[in-house]
């Protein structure tokens, strides 16, 4: 029998969240827009930060009709094009002056063997690199916004996706000699995210942003996709959710939960660079029924020397070194 989701504590909910100013990536769907959604029902002003602007103004205009007080706007943001990160985050701050939380959402999985546009691998360029761009651009903001937040949405499948284990291949990290495994790289990616919040933890102690890393859960969005037309995938999913929910599949308000609890619960400020888990699909038996916060099963992940030579080789790819 699956396990209950991990929920937010109700009153995290309700708290008035009018002048407080957040970063969603990916908000046009699934994890990002309920994210979104919440944090504008709460009366923030959320920036969508969307690849493509008309999904975008599609997702801002529902969230608007039903929450009016809410302040979402759309921008544009490609987290495949290093030259897009850098234009969002300086027209971000040519609009806004402060920051109070920065949620790394957007992702894609399983891709096929590709590059993005300044030579990465898709899946550490998009799930990993742009976001870490997009962060090193924002961090003096959110340091002078402080208490400020930087939550990166990993998955479990750091710790191993449909059996490649996570692990950071510095010898070879876009795939340009060894053989290409779609899942592999994924894992890798999302590794990435989570040793990126603890070291961004590490080397920012004490300035008042706090980072975490977290497992949404495995979460009926579009990022899983079935490998048959979208007509017949319709049906299939109808028929599908009910068998997929005993396997532990959730719906987005609850894959969103461990986002929101990153962002709001006032505790994560004494739990700077955790890694925090919705009930999942691990390996590891025990970490299934997730945690808040949760040690990762991946030993890799509390690898320092790993993650710091990871902050280094990732600012000198785009560009900061
Ligand atoms: N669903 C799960 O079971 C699960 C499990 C573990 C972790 N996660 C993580 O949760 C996060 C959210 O995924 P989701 O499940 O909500 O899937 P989703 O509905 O597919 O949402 C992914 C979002 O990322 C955006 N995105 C993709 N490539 C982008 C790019 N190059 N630049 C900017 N945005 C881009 C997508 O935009 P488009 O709509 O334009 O494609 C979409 O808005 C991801 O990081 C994923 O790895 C999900």
């Amino acid at each position: 029998m699956a396990k209950a989701p991990l929920m937010v504590r109700p009153e995290l909910l309700s708290r008035n969240l009018a002048g407080n100013i957040y970063i969603v990536t990916g908000a046009n769907s699934g994890i990002g827009f309920v994210t979104a959604k919440q944090l504008a029902k709460q009366g923030a002003t959320v920036i969508m930060a969307c690849r493509r602007i008309i999904d975008g103004e599609r997702a801002a205009r529902e969230i608007s009709n039903d929450h009016p007080k809410g302040k979402p706007e759309v921008m544009k943001l490609d987290l495949g094009s290093l030259a897009s990160v850098r234009a969002f985050a300086a027209l971000f701050q040519q609009r806004y002056n402060r920051l109070d939380g920065l949620v790394n959402n957007a992702g894609v999985m399983n891709t096929p063997k590709g590059w993005t546009r300044d030579g990465f691998e898709t899946q550490f360029g998009v799930n990993y690199l742009g976001a870490f761009l997009l962060t090193a651009l924002l961090t003096n903001l959110l340091k002078a916004s402080a208490p400020s937040r930087v939550v990166n949405v990993s998955s479990s499948y750091h710790e191993q996706a449909m059996g490649r284990v996570g692990s950071i291949h510095f010898d070879d990290l876009n795939y340009i000699r060894r053989r290409f495994d779609s899942w592999e790289a994924y894992a890798q990616s999302k590794l990435a995210n989570l040793m990126h919040a603890r070291e961004f933890a590490r080397r920012l102690d004490g300035t008042g942003v706090t980072a975490v890393s977290l497992n949404p859960g495995f979460v009926r969005t579009n990022l899983v996709k079935l490998p048959v037309p979208p007509s017949a995938a319709k049906i299939l999913t109808f028929i599908l959710t009910p068998v997929l929910r005993l396997g532990g599949m959730i719906e987005p308000w609850e894959g969103a939960q461990t986002t929101l609890h990153a962002l709001l619960a006032p505790e994560i400020v004494n739990q700077n660079g955790a890694y925090f888990s919705q009930i999942g699909l691990y390996k590891d038996k025990a970490s299934r029924r997730g945690g808040w916060p949760m040690r990762s099963p991946n030993p890799a992940a509390y690898d320092d020397d790993v993650a710091r030579r990871l902050w280094d080789v990732s600012e000198t790819l785009v560009g900061l070194a």
